[in-house]
């Protein structure tokens, strides 16, 4: 498969946009909830990108929270709001909505609705042969949908994926030598995050180093036969540490990945889908920036941080950062986020979701619309991921 150029894509990517204030719309995050899981969906307005009248809707499965290293090397401790440690737990493409089941080892297939897309309906759940999927990614290309397994049975597993006979095991697992166990201990030595490339020529798994050894990037290959390969590259760059989300930058050679020992990396990769770091971006005061979302139209990256509340702006040029988007709840810290139609959507420590308007970004300044408190659908502290359907 021919990969894409980055002169071409910003094209394809602007050609997709013209239709997306047509329908309406609607925005996902998962209660990964040991006692079950469900998806939770949010009407966005037409009218101003804000947000309004959740519903939660069940997943089919259960989830399960990772633990924290012990700072002392006693046993491990009870995380907070992260407890996945990834990005991609929610992914949404065209009327499909993927999520994982860190406890059942599933992962589930929602059919959206257009006209009644706050009540995605659940087609199927497939195992994941193996233990704590915290990630997924979907190819539409390909109609392929792969999950990264991060337990005791680490790596990854591939699905086809139909409106009628939902998802369905494409051979076996990819394993991944992680020594972790079920549920993993972290976040360093975790897994991240799992996206195709824009080609869909290849499928990334980042994990997690420790703040003095570096972590994996792996690549599996897109096969002519359309398969995924079982043969991953792997990248260890040494400046790369805890090595989080990855955003491809709008084409094949170009990402950002994010690393809470620091903030975050602009990376090349080649045609062997080798990674290489082009440009370390160190941000002052950060204590967690694992999250990233890519602006096309204004070449921005948003980078997210679980310990601050402001989110950090990056030129994707030149990796320079450009200032912040500033957060009313000082002190919450910003996780799973996303982007629509210049509004971002922002899950925070505390049980809301944040919406700011980014157009202002390019002249004026960014500003936050909207404080959703989300107090009334219970515990907050299961909450990850987040996407949109358009
Ligand atoms: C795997 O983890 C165990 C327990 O944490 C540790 O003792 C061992 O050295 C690790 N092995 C490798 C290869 O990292
Ligand atoms: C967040 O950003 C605003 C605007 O730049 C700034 O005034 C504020 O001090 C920042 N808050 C924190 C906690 O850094």
């Amino acid at each position: 498969m021919l990969a894409l150029t980055c002169l071409l894509l910003p094209q394809l990517t602007a050609a997709i946009a013209l239709g997306s204030w047509a329908g309406n719309r609607a925005a996902y995050f998962l209660d990964n909830n040991p006692a079950g899981s469900s998806i939770i969906a949010l009407k966005i307005s037409s009218k101003d990108g804000t947000l309004s009248d959740p519903m939660r809707v069940s997943t089919g499965g259960k989830g399960l929270y990772a633990q924290g290293v012990s700072a002392d090397g006693g046993p491990p401790v009870a995380v907070g709001a992260d407890t996945l440690f990834s990005q991609d737990s929610v992914v949404v493409s065209a009327n499909y909505l993927f999520t994982v089941n860190s406890g059942s080892n599933t992962v589930s297939l929602f059919w959206i609705n257009e006209n009644d897309p706050t009540n995605p309906k659940l087609i199927n759940t497939a195992s994941t042969l193996g233990e704590f999927p915290a990630a997924v990614a979907y190819s539409a290309d390909i109609e392929t949908a792969c999950v990264l397994n991060g337990g005791k049975v680490a790596g990854v597993a591939c699905y086809s994926v139909s409106k009628s006979h939902g998802l369905k095991a494409l051979g076996g697992l990819r394993p991944i030598a992680l020594n972790q166990t079920t549920p993993p201990v972290g976040p360093p030595g975790t897994v991240s995050d799992l996206v195709f490339n824009p080609s869909s020529s290849a499928l990334i798994a980042t994990i997690k180093g420790s703040p003095t050894s570096p972590g994996s990037i792996y690549a599996y290959p897109v096969l002519p036969s359309c398969d995924v390969s079982t043969k991953p590259t792997l990248s260890q760059p040494s400046s790369l540490l805890i090595d989080f989300s990855l955003t491809f930058l709008g084409c094949d050679s170009r990402a950002v990945i994010t690393d809470p020992a620091y903030g975050a990396s602009i990376v090349d990769i080649n045609n062997e889908f080798e990674f290489t770091v082009s440009k370390k971006v160190v941000i002052a005061g950060q204590a967690a920036t694992c999250w990233s979302v890519y602006a096309p139209k204004s070449n921005t990256i948003y980078v997210f941080d679980g310990g601050v509340s402001n989110i950090t702006t990056i030129d994707a040029t030149t990796g320079s950062i450009k200032g912040v988007v500033p957060q009313s709840d000082a002190g919450m810290g910003s996780l799973d986020a996303a982007l629509d139609n210049g509004y971002l959507y922002v899950l925070k420590g505390a049980p809301q979701v944040s919406v700011a308007d980014t157009i202002g970004s390019k002249g004026g300044k960014a500003k936050e619309v909207q404080t959703l408190d989300l107090a009334s659908l219970g515990s907050r502290q299961g909450w990850t991921g987040m996407a949109i359907y358009r």
